[in-house]
C-alpha cells in the first residue's frame, strides 16, 4: 500500500479567487489542536528529517511547491505538493523530509496535538529500530 494519502480540500472560490475552508474533523480527519506554517524557505535547505511517535498531521503548500519524502522504514516514496486543495496526510511513525521549496512556498500543517519535543524521533537509526518490521 502506498504511503501517499491525499486529502482533497474543496475550493469554494469564484471569479474573485479561491476560498478553501479547513474545518476540524471535516476536511481534516481529526481535531486540530495546532496549526503551523513554514515560509521564507530555500530550495537548498530541506527540513523535517524526523518522525513522530504519535502525532498525526495534514500538510500542504498553500502557495508554491515542494517535494516530500515519506519513509516507513521499509519503503520510501516521493510526492510533489503544489496545490492548496491537495493535502498530504503524514501519520505517526513516518519519517518525512521536505525538499526543493519554491521561493514562494508556504508550507501549512494541521496537527492533532500541541507541540511536544518528546514525540519526535530525530535520529534515523532510532527510527529504524522503533519501526515494527
Ligand atoms: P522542527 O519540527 O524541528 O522543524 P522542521 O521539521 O521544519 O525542520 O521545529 C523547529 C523548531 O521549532 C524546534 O526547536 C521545535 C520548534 N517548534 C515549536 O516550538 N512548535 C511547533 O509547533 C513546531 C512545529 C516546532
Amino acid at each position: 500500500m502506498s504511503l501517499i494519502k491525499f486529502i482533497d480540500f474543496p475550493d469554494l472560490g469564484d471569479n474573485r479567487g479561491s476560498l478553501i475552508p479547513v474545518e476540524s474533523v471535516k476536511q481534516v480527519p481529526f481535531e486540530i489542536k495546532r496549526v503551523y506554517f513554514l515560509t521564507n524557505l530555500s530550495a537548498d535547505l530541506p527540513r523535517g528529517f524526523h518522525a513522530h511517535k504519535e502525532l498525526d498531521q495534514v500538510a500542504m503548500c498553500v502557495s508554491g511547491n515542494c517535494r516530500v519524502l515519506l519513509d516507513d522504514g521499509v519503503k520510501k516514496e516521493w510526492v510533489n505538493l503544489s496545490s492548496p486543495t491537495k493535502a498530504l496526510r503524514i501519520e505517526p511513525m513516518i519519517w518525512h523530509e521536505m525538499h526543493g521549496f519554491s521561493s514562494d512556498c508556504v508550507f501549512m500543517v494541521f496537527a492533532n496535538e500541541h507541540y511536544d519535543e518528546a514525540d519526535y524521533i530525530r535520529n534515523y537509526e532510532d527510527f529504524l529500530s522503533k519501526v515494527e518490521k
